[in-house]
């Protein structure tokens, strides 16, 4: 079989092939993911709140995230793994981006990180990481880690806001990265930038003019109690789970399992 590259990913975008993208948080996971040829499994740091029980993305240390990629890396041979770089551990400056891509890359195998924000400051240390190797996906409009400024509000409905969105594509672009999340922005500011830029768009909440989409997992298998108004929810694995194990307690208290 073929693994999944960056140059694969720019192919599928001239050729309008949809790019698949779903994000994993272990090692059982991530296998089940990638057999079914998803092409790319993002270690997203919404496990903080999907996997982890926080409110917010913003607790997830750096060596938490470590802990995660290495065991989706493992669980996966074909797809492109991204492992998001954590709050606080690329902002501080380039030399501490560095590092924490570093780590990232060296001490999970996986092939990529995703870091949020497009102004001048986030479009040079994707620069930076970009020249010394190191592929970044940039992710803008609504991004999580700047949640007690921005909220979880849709971004990008003002004229201003849709263009300082659409420059940060063209910024982040410019800069090196390879592909760009795009989430909970106007459809039609998202075909826009889709059409301007040169690196696949992977929409989430942002219509269905991008190159590619993206789904947190755990709200594509219901085992969110509650899910963003953009998810599609295609199976309850809340019911399913308490199901099985109301029938296993029931077994046990019955003396029917073991046989
Ligand atoms: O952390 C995450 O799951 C993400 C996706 C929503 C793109 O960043
Ligand atoms: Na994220």
């Amino acid at each position: 079989f073929m693994v999944v590259t960056i140059a694969q990913l720019l192919n599928w975008k001239t050729q309008q092939r949809s790019i698949t993208v779903l994000t994993a948080w272990d090692y059982a996971i991530a296998q089940i993911l990638d057999e079914t040829g998803v092409d790319v499994i993002l270690v997203g740091d919404s496990l903080a709140m999907t996997a982890l029980g926080h409110e917010t993305t913003l607790p997830l240390s750096l060596d938490a995230m470590l802990h995660h990629a290495a065991a989706v890396k493992r669980g996966v041979k074909r797809a492109l793994v991204v492992c998001d770089l954590p709050f606080l551990s690329y902002q501080e400056s380039d030399q501490q981006a560095i590092r924490s891509a570093g780590r990232v890359l060296r001490e999970t195998g996986v092939q990529a990180v995703k870091l949020e924000g497009g102004n001048s400051t986030i479009a040079q240390t994707v620069s930076v990481l970009t020249r010394i190797g190191i592929p970044v996906m940039g992710h803008i409009g609504l991004t999580p880690q700047s949640v007690h400024r921005l909220g979880y509000r849709q971004q990008g409905k003002t004229p201003e806001e849709a263009e300082r969105i659409y420059q940060e594509a063209l910024n982040l672009t410019q800069a090196g990265a390879f592909a760009l999340i795009l989430e909970h922005i106007p459809n039609e500011l998202a075909a826009k930038i889709t059409d301007a830029i040169s690196i696949p768009t992977i929409g989430i909440g942002a219509g269905n003019n991008c190159d590619g989409q993206v789904l947190v997992t755990a709200d594509l298998l219901g085992l969110t109690a509650k899910q963003p108004p953009f998810a599609k929810v295609y199976t309850n694995l809340r019911e399913v789970i308490k199901e099985a194990t109301e029938n296993y307690i029931e077994d046990v208290k019955g003396k029917q399992f073991p046989k």
